[in-house]
């Protein structure tokens, strides 16, 4: 669907606004519409913060009852969100939290930021998106803007969103607007948040697009219109799918260079003096979060059903995964060189969290490093100032405290995640054996120091 075949829908090209259009604009601009933020996770409550700070009354909807009640008493749970900001704007009464999705007849406009994970079998699982829609259709009224922000494959809002909507009976462009808009909030960022991260909106029809790029003007500080959707759906993972493309070639050049005996940050750093043409990526131990190693699986599915192979994506996927399995492969090498095996070993990892100075541990390459080295033998526990404790289906762990006592009675200390917080001379002065998946330990020289 182009902005070529808009009359399919409301939109007609000779009548650029309707009634309901401008109602709703002159509402959102004059900051007076109602807005609904549904899921409310590391996206979708500093989304609903955002809004709320610009002027609006904002209602976050979450099916997770511990989530509205922090909310509700001024307590942020995603570190991007001072606790302060949260309670002034609960206070000045711009923003509330309910599960009660009976509420979205009050809203203007709303915003999906649903969780999109996969399924085991490496296929999106979008029931979290379908159940949010299946309510937004229940309660779907005339002048309602619906935006969603999950990511997601090319044609989710088009082939999956639109037609329960329209069901209803009501029709897109004329009686309400739908849109896609991908969050690319950067958890742990401090330069570039949800505010000032430009926002790529696209609507089913040129309406939708134009009153969604009304709503985020008056709360984001650019705005990037695309011609429709699924080019807003496609933009996303073109950026996610870019970072797993080139973190995989570089995980590659690293394990390229560990047999070439060639030292792969000294590479990096003299490349990345080039000043054109040429941006540093690092390896490490794998890609965890909720983005990078999902979202490019989501785009490699649907150009499946086109009949085309993602070659890059699926390979890309083949390197990084295989990064823990060379990460447990040196620790067991750097074992060796000091006559131990990793079976019986103790092997502290230090850092759990996906990446440094976060809080979440959601497909942690330190989680594969930790399975395989206890499947190994390993005596393994962890250090996460971050994450005091690890619940998977695989297994429950509790972190241990950083201590000069635990540092000295591991048989090899793992850096997994490099946190700031962790203080690494200390750490190399005190530990037997270290072996480095981040490059931690940069400048410092030692027999007993092994890096990726
Ligand atoms: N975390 C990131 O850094 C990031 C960045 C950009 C985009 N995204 C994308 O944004 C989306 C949300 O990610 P997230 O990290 O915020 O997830 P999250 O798991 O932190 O939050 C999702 C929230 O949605 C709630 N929820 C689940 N199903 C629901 C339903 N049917 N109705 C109401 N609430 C429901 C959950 O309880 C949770 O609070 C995903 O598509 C993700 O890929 C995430």
């Amino acid at each position: 669907m182009t902005r070529s075949d808009e009359t399919e829908y409301g939109d007609k090209s000779s009548e650029p606004t309707n009634s309901v259009f401008q109602k709703l604009k002159g509402r959102i601009e004059g900051r007076k519409a109602r807005i609904a933020v549904i899921g409310l996770g590391y996206v979708g409550l500093p989304l609903a913060v955002e809004f709320a700070r610009s002027g609006f009354r904002v209602t976050g909807i979450d099916t997770e009852k511990a989530k509205i009640d922090k909310i509700s008493s001024g307590i942020s749970y995603v570190r991007d969100v001072p606790s302060g900001e949260l309670q002034r704007q609960v206070r000045a009464g711009r923003l509330e939290a309910t599960d009660d999705f009976s509420r979205l007849l009050e809203m203007d406009c709303v915003s999906i930021c649903v969780p999109t994970p996969l399924r085991k079998t490496r296929d999106p699982d979008v029931s979290s998106i379908v159940s949010a829609a299946r309510q937004i259709a229940k309660y779907l009224h005339r002048g309602e803007l619906v935006v969603l922000e999950s990511t997601t494959y090319p044609g989710t809002t088009d082939e999956l969103i639109l037609p329960m909507l329209q069901a209803t009976g009501l029709k897109v462009g004329k009686d309400f607007f739908l849109g896609f808009s991908p969050e690319r909030v950067d958890p742990g960022n401090k330069r570039f948040m949800t505010k000032n991260i430009p926002k790529v909106v696209g609507g089913v029809t040129p309406r939708c697009s134009d009153i969604a790029v009304a709503l985020y003007r008056c709360s984001m500080s650019s705005v990037v219109p695309v011609s429709s959707t699924k080019v807003a759906e496609m933009v996303k993972l073109l950026e996610n799918t870019f970072r797993s493309v080139n973190i995989g070639l570089v995980n590659e050049i690293a394990l390229m260079c560990d047999k070439m005996k060639i030292d792969v940050w000294e590479v990096i750093e003299a490349a990345a003096s080039k000043p054109f043409g040429f941006m540093p990526f690092y390896p490490g131990p794998g890609l965890g979060g909720h983005c990078i190693p999902i979202d490019p699986f989501y785009l490699s599915w649907k150009a499946k059903l086109s009949g085309f192979e993602a070659r890059f994506i699926e390979l890309a996927g083949q390197v990084n995964g295989s990064m823990p399995y060379h990460v447990v492969n040196k620790v067991g090498e750097a074992l060796n060189s000091v006559r131990k095996s990793i079976n019986g070993s103790k092997i502290l990892l230090l850092g759990v969290a996906y990446k440094a100075d976060v809080d979440d541990s959601r497909e942690s390459p330190a989680l594969d490093i930790y399975q395989i080295l206890t499947g190994l033998g390993a005596e393994v526990s962890y250090c996460d100032p971050h994450i005091p404790e690890i619940r998977t289906d695989r297994f429950n762990i509790k972190a241990k405290p950083l201590t000069p006592d635990l540092l000295e009675k591991a048989d090899c200390v793992v850096i997994t995640t490099a946190h700031s917080a962790f203080d690494y001379r200390f750490i190399a002065s005190k530990a037997k054996l270290v072996f480095d998946s981040r490059n931690a330990l940069k400048g410092l020289k030692s027999s007993k120091i092994w890096r990726l």
